[in-house]
């Protein structure tokens, strides 16, 4: 029998990264505080994830914390970070038995050492999860990312491990926080803004990108479906001609 178009399986993109914005106009269109919008994020996250397997979604890295994101009221921030350690507690088991493991990129530093705790718990939890990667970034940008990378590559250098002769293209992506991570073929920013925002600069020189104007809150397993199929109509050549 053929397959009709919606039950054909889908060649599509095996890393997709997600911007989820559009969290505080959602919840300021209902009147409610911005937190409120948050917290229907963080269940559409918990959507996505779940539909990864089925779309042949092996890795899903997505964008929770930036580091520009402390610009925002102390308010927010606080509450922002209580929720991301909610968040963590409520799923730990659930991930764990669904073969999801999970990973945080971004820097660490200033992150309060509770929620640091329990993040460390959560990817100790999933190590041995192989079904759907899911990456969380963290306190992540991607200048800041590729500043630390250098500086621990300098450091190699200084002290005799790495020769500059040998720095290439090849070189830089193992300092970086993505190290174990393939590129993303995809990358999805949901409400409406055309802009990357500091995330995975490196690692999405070729990247196909979406922007799209549904809300985060509002983006269902159906649309990112949408998006998988039609990436897998495109035809990516990564800068060479036509074959
Ligand atoms: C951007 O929307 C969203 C954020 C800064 C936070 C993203 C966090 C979540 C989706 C929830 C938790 C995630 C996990 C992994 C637990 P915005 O506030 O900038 O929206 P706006 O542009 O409408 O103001």
């Amino acid at each position: 029998m053929p397959d009709t178009p919606h039950t054909a399986p889908i060649d599509g993109p095996h890393h997709v990264a997600i911007i989820m914005d559009g969290n505080g106009r959602w919840a300021q269109a209902r009147g409610r505080p911005r937190l409120f919008g948050h917290q229907a994020g963080a269940r559409r996250v918990r959507d996505v994830v779940e539909a990864c397997p089925g779309l042949g979604i092996k890795y899903l890295t997505v964008f929770a914390f930036s580091t520009e994101n402390w610009k925002r009221t102390q308010a927010e921030v606080a509450g922002l970070m209580s929720l991301f350690k909610r968040y963590i507690i409520k799923e730990t088991k659930t991930l764990a038995q669904n073969g999801i493991r999970v990973r945080f990129i971004g820097d660490r530093l200033r992150l309060d050492s509770k929620l640091v705790d329990l993040m460390d718990t959560l990817e100790e939890a999933t190590k041995g999860n192989d079904l759907v990667h899911l990456t969380i970034a963290l306190n992540y940008g991607g200048r800041d990312e590729v500043a630390r990378a250098t500086k621990r590559l300098a450091l190699d250098v200084a002290e005799g491990r790495l020769r500059p002769e040998d720095v290439d293209e090849e070189t830089l992506p193992k300092y970086l926080d993505t190290h174990v991570l393939p590129d993303p073929d995809l990358v999805i920013r949901t409400s409406g803004e055309a802009r990357i925002s500091n995330f995975l600069l490196w690692q999405s020189a070729y990247s196909e990108y979406e922007f799209i104007d549904t809300l985060w809150p509002d983006f269902t397993a159906e649309e990112l479906e949408r998006l998988c199929r039609s990436y897998g109509a495109r035809d990516r050549r990564f800068g060479a001609i036509p074959a």
